[in-house]
C-alpha cells in the first residue's frame, strides 16, 4: 500500500482557489528570462530566485503545487533545508519536470518531438525518494508551414502516454501538457481545430496505453488566436470555443484541467481563465499551471537584487491571489490596480 493515493494528489493540485506554479523553467529558458532583466544566471541566484517565490507570504494560499526543475529538486535553502521540504512543510505539493526538451522529427521539416523517455522510469524512482508526487512534461506542436502533420501529433501523444504510465506506476501524478503553441498567423479555428485533433489523439494514446484517467490532470493551451493573427479573438469567444472543443474531447473522469499560459500577458491569461470558469460547471476542474503568467511581474521587480526581494514579493502574491480568484471566477479587472 502507498502513503497516499495519487487520486487525491490529483485533486489536492486542482482544490478550490489554488493552482500550480510552473517554475521548471530548463537552464537554458531560466538564463533568458534572467537575462531580459539583466539578472546573472547562477546556480545560487536561479535558487535565491525561485526560494524567493516559495517564501512569499501567499504562496501557499494560492499555489497548491510547484513544478521544479530537476536541479532544484536537489537543492537546499539557504538555511540548508532541502527546498522539497521548504514546499511541503507548507502543504504544497512538489513536482519534476521530467521530459528533456522538445526535438526536431525525422523527416518532418520543422516539426519536433519529445525526447526523455529513455532511463524514466529509473529517474522517477529517484524523483520520488526526492520528494516529487507529481510530474510533467511537454509536447509541442506548431500550426504553420501545412502542418501540423499528424505523424507529429501522434508522436508526440504516444510518448505523453508512454510517460504518463510511467508516472503512474511509480506514484506520481502525470500532468499531461500538449501544447499546440500561440506563434503564428492562424486564426482561433484554425487553434480549435489542431487543439481537438491534438486532444483526440492523447487520449487514444492514453486509453492504449492503460492511463488511469482519474490519476492524471491535463495541461492543455487555451483555444486563442495566433499571435500574429490579425484578427484576435475576444475573452468570450476564447473562453467559449476552448470549453467546447476539451467538452468534445476530454473524458470526465479526467479531474482537472490546468492551463498553460503559453506567452499571453498575465492579464490576459488572468482575463481568459476567469471567463471560463465564470461559463458554468463542468465536469473537470480548471485552474492554472501558469508560468509566465504568474512570473513576470515579479521577475522584473526582482532584477537579480536582494534589495528587490520584498517589492518581487509583493508582486508575486498580487499576481497570484488574482488568478486564484480567475480559478474561482471572481476576478475583476479592477483588481488589478489595487494592491
Ligand atoms: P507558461 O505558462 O509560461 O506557458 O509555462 C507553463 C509551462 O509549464 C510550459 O511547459
Amino acid at each position: 500500500m502507498s502513503e497516499y493515493d495519487m487520486e487525491d494528489i490529483a485533486q489536492a493540485l486542482v482544490a478550490t482557489s489554488k493552482g500550480i506554479l510552473a517554475a521548471d523553467e530548463s537552464t537554458g529558458t531560466i538564463k533568458k528570462r534572467f537575462d531580459s532583466v539583466n539578472a546573472e544566471s547562477t546556480e545560487s541566484s536561479r535558487r535565491d530566485y525561485r526560494e524567493m517565490l516559495m517564501a512569499s507570504s501567499g504562496f501557499a494560499d494560492y499555489i497548491s503545487g510547484i513544478i521544479l526543475y530537476d536541479e532544484t529538486l536537489r537543492q537546499k535553502s539557504a538555511d540548508g533545508r532541502p527546498l522539497a521540504e521548504v514546499i511541503s512543510s507548507q502543504g504544497v505539493i512538489p513536482g519534476i519536470k521530467v521530459d528533456t526538451g522538445a526535438k526536431p522529427l525525422a523527416f518532418a521539416e520543422g516539426e519536433l518531438v519529445t525526447e526523455g523517455l529513455d532511463g524514466l522510469r529509473e529517474r522517477l524512482a529517484e524523483y520520488h525518494q526526492l520528494g516529487a508526487r507529481f510530474a510533467k512534461w511537454r509536447g509541442v506542436i506548431s500550426i504553420g508551414n501545412g502542418g501540423p502533420s499528424s505523424y507529429c501529433i501522434d508522436a508526440n501523444a504516444h510518448a505523453l502516454a508512454r510517460y504518463a504510465a510511467l508516472c503512474q506506476e511509480a506514484n506520481i501524478v502525470p500532468i499531461v501538457e500538449p501544447e499546440v503553441l500561440m506563434d503564428g498567423t492562424h486564426t482561433i479555428d484554425e487553434c480549435y481545430a489542431v487543439t481537438e485533433t491534438t486532444l483526440k489523439s492523447v487520449f487514444d494514446q492514453l486509453y492504449e496505453h492503460r492511463v488511469v484517467l482519474e490519476q492524471m490532470l491535463l495541461k492543455p493551451n487555451m483555444v486563442i488566436s495566433g499571435k500574429d493573427c490579425p484578427d484576435q479573438a475576444g475573452i468570450d469567444e476564447v473562453a467559449a470555443k476552448t470549453i467546447y472543443c476539451f467538452e468534445q474531447t476530454v473524458p470526465a473522469a479526467v479531474p482537472g484541467i490546468v492551463f498553460l499560459s503559453g506567452g499571453q500577458s498575465e492579464q490576459q491569461a488572468t482575463e481568459h481563465m476567469n471567463a471560463i470558469n465564470q461559463m458554468g460547471s463542468h465536469p473537470w476542474e480548471i485552474s492554472y499551471s501558469f508560468g509566465r503568467a504568474l512570473q513576470a511581474s515579479a521577475l522584473t521587480a526582482w532584477g537579480g537584487k536582494v534589495d528587490n526581494v520584498p517589492a518581487a514579493q509583493a508582486a508575486f502574491n498580487h499576481r497570484a491571489k488574482l488568478t486564484s480568484a480567475a480559478r474561482d471566477g471572481a476576478y475583476d479587472a479592477k483588481m488589478e490596480t489595487v494592491a
